[in-house]
């Protein structure tokens, strides 16, 4: 038995030392020379080969969703190729449904470009930027949630339809040598269209976030590139039902200012969970937007009200609290932004009560 365990330690350490040499060698030695990548049929570039296919479009200024920066865990990357992508991934897999495989969907953060290649996009990515900005502001507004305000500067205007985002792009710091991109919704307003506001929250030892939160001041240059996304008011009578945790406020806020006179039609209700009084934040913004508008209720919830913030708002999980007041599907639309394990439960309640899959819409992060 030991000889077998042996051998097959030794066999591993083998092909995993293999995989790794041939890593280094096609990073170090292989030459693919000049590709053509052919998008849409219509459109050709002539790039040098051997980058990853999301890189290479990025490099001639077309920017495909990346909201992992390229890690392969996001799969908001994903393209058809046509021709030319090599091989499904075993990465690529989890990511892929049966359906995608039979239209040659693929993430294009792993197709590396070593041939001549063809591909689809949609067509509104072609107008997506990258633009440059001043950061304006940055305001606390919680414990571990910043907003940023950005001066537009080059171009100076962005268009955009509320609920979309943007990928912001870090600057190399201490031991993080290599800028990544993130992707932020916008929490402005697209009528404030020479500046734009992002929500950010802390994520412990996050690169983005450490860098805003420690690195990044007021004046400096910063890029990104947008907007994306299909998070965003749909026309339609249904009462606008929003929920959303943390920083998933940020979509939510640019809608309900995008779209007042909308909310004061249809009716909104916008339901805040968060976990104590600490991590409340913007509620007299709400107060103020609910007196402008009666047809709008904000309802904070709190999961953990501690003595001291003498809470006499809405208690438990938004869940129980979707639950109770939520009282039938009715003409209603929901909108959601938070982190996944907030939206599969809250897709579960309204599923529950019977709303249509189609009135659901969410961003989940
Ligand atoms: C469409 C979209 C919109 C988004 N909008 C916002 C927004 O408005 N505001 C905002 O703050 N964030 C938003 N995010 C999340 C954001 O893109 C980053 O994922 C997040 O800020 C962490 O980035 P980071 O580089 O600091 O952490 P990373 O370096 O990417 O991650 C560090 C570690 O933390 C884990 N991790 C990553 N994200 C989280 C998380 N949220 N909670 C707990 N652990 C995590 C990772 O698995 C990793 O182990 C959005 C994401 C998407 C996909
Ligand atoms: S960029 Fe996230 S999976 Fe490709």
């Amino acid at each position: 038995v030991d000889t077998f365990i042996a051998s097959v330690l030794f066999l591993s350490a083998m092909s995993g030392g293999l995989a790794v040499l041939l890593v280094i060698a096609d990073m170090t030695l292989a030459n693919y020379g000049e590709c053509k990548v052919t998008i849409n049929k219509d459109r050709e570039l002539t790039v040098t080969g051997g980058n990853s296919l999301l890189a290479t479009l990025a490099e001639n200024k077309i920017f495909i969703p990346s909201a992992c920066g390229g890690r392969g865990t996001c799969a908001y990357c994903k393209v058809r190729v046509l021709s030319g992508g090599g091989p499904v991934l075993p990465m690529e897999e989890p990511y892929l449904s049966p359906d995608e495989h039979a239209q040659n969907v693929r993430l294009s953060c792993q197709v590396k470009v070593r041939e001549d290649i063809e591909i689809e996009i949609p067509a509104e990515l072609f107008d997506v930027r990258e633009f440059k900005a001043v950061v304006e502001s940055i305001t606390d507004l919680t414990y571990d949630i910043k907003e940023l305000r950005l001066k537009l500067v080059e171009p100076e205007r962005i268009e955009f339809k509320a609920g979309q985002y943007v990928q912001l792009c870090t600057k190399p710091y201490g031991k993080v040598k290599e800028s990544v991109s993130r992707a932020y919704s916008l929490a402005s307003s697209p009528a404030d269209d020479g500046a734009i506001e992002l929500i950010i929250r802390l994520v412990p030892d996050g690169i983005c976030t450490t860098w805003v939160f420690e690195h990044l001041n007021e004046g400096d240059e910063v890029t990104f590139s947008g907007p994306y996304g299909d998070f965003y008011l749909r026309e339609s009578d249904a009462e606008i039902i929003g929920v959303a945790g943390g920083s998933g406020f940020a979509p939510i806020r640019s809608i309900l200012h995008a779209h007042a006179d909308e909310v004061d039609r249809r009716g909104a209700r916008f339901f805040f969970g968060a976990c104590t009084g600490k991590d409340l934040f913007l509620t007299e913004l709400m107060a103020e937007y609910a007196l402008a508008h009666p047809n709008f209720q904000f309802i904070p919830a709190l999961s953990e009200p501690t003595d001291e913030c003498l809470w006499n708002g809405e208690e438990g999980l938004i869940t129980d609290v979707l639950d109770r007041l939520i009282e039938e599907p009715g003409n209603k639309e929901f909108y959601l932004c938070g982190s996944p394990g907030m939206i599969d439960a809250c897709v579960k309640v309204f599923q529950s009560k019977g709303v249509p899959d189609d009135n659901i819409f969410y961003d989940s992060f």
